[in-house]
């Protein structure tokens, strides 16, 4: 097939499709039981954390996809990078629940209660745009838990719950407002109506979570705590077995050592290889050559997705440089030709 009409099944620049999902048995064999139990109304708060590119919203969207499909709530993921306070968050929130009601058939008579009750609700291009005056935002925050158990109570019938992902709250770990908010919005919900079908799950970095533990002692206790590191050498196996199978691809036992070699654990960098991989190769098998080469190419987009920026910003990414490292002493062994050969800039 010609290079320019070939799709990638690889996503190294979003969260990976639930289907394409590989490993985290243990979080997810530990942490499903608690998601079927919370859609029977027990409010159940989940904290994601790891590093950056670790897969923390793919985790999130891969919970969020079993609540929709099989326990029927209704979900939202609200990407909350650049937020850097509680009103312009639970603005989001209300904006996101209100344009996934809307999409809904048996929707009307909500929407129309909504419009009655909040003034600030307009619809544009099809879409509804939530601006609320700074009164209308206060009165949300304050009354945030009674106006989820409102939403639930709404959709109860025609959906089980509520879903909610506030992805990257890590804008909001400057001051305590956050964590304070949290810890005062967790407790009026679980102190509240018993059958409450709630699940929220937050996401951030680990350096993150710390200081929202600092700010408010109380805010972990609220959580299902949720760590996520590397992925295991057999979990990147088995992913790059099932996606290559799917464009009908096998890959040679030399090659594969490298693919996983290479990947050491991070699923970005497993996206990023198996997608350099898969641009370079042109039949139906992956050999050493086009590994190695698909691993290079990797490399040079991870470095300037990641190493760069971090570079010029004069932090040093211990592992990336290490990978770099190890990527210039095993390449040079073998002959690739002049472009792949790894050697400093002079
Ligand atoms: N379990 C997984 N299986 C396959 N690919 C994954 C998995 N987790 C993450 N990825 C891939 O790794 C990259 C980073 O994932 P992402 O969820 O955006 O990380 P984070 O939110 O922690 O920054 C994406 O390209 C995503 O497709
Ligand atoms: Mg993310």
């Amino acid at each position: 097939m010609n290079t320019i009409e070939k799709v990638s099944p690889f996503q190294p620049e979003s969260p990976v499709r639930p289907e394409n999902f590989e490993g985290r048995k243990e979080a997810i064999d530990k942490n499903l039981p608690f998601i079927y139990q919370a859609s029977q109304g027990y409010p159940t708060h989940f904290f994601i954390k790891g590093k950056r590119g670790m897969g923390k919203t793919s985790l999130a969207d891969y919970f969020k996809y079993i609540g929709e499909i099989n326990c029927k709530m209704l979900a939202i993921h609200v990407l909350n990078d650049g937020v850097h306070d509680v009103d312009s968050m639970v603005q989001q929130i209300v904006e996101r629940l209100l344009n996934e009601i809307k999409r809904e058939t048996w929707a009307d008579n909500i929407m129309n209660t909504f419009k009655k009750h909040i003034k600030s609700i307009e619809f544009f291009n099809g879409k509804i745009e939530f601006r609320p005056d700074k009164e209308t935002i206060n009165f949300l925050k304050n009354n945030f838990p009674f106006f989820i158990e409102e939403m639930i109570n709404k959709i109860k019938g025609n959906k089980k719950g509520l879903f909610i992902i506030i992805d990257d709250i890590n804008g909001l770990s400057h001051t305590s407002d956050f964590s304070n908010w949290y810890k005062s919005f967790a407790d009026t919900i679980s102190t509240g109506t018993r059958d409450l079908p709630l699940i929220m799950i937050l996401t951030t970095y680990p350096e993150n979570a710390q200081k929202f533990y600092t700010q408010n002692p109380s805010f972990n206790r609220l959580f299902k705590h949720i760590d996520i590191k590397g992925l295991k050498d057999s979990e990147i196996k088995d992913f790059f077995t099932k996606i290559f199978k799917q464009v009908g691809v096998t890959i040679e036992k030399k090659a594969m050592d490298y693919m996983v070699r290479f990947t050491s654990g991070l699923p970005n960098m497993m996206q990023e290889i198996g997608d350099g991989i898969f641009w370079f190769n042109t039949d139906n098998i992956i050999d050493e050559k086009d590994a190695l080469k698909g691993i290079i190419r990797a490399g040079r987009e991870i470095g300037l997705k990641y190493l760069q920026p971090a570079l010029d910003n004069s932090i040093r990414s211990e592992s990336y440089l290490s990978i770099f490292r190890t990527l210039g002493n095993d390449f040079n062994k073998h002959d690739l030709g002049e472009e792949y050969t790894f050697r400093k800039k002079t």
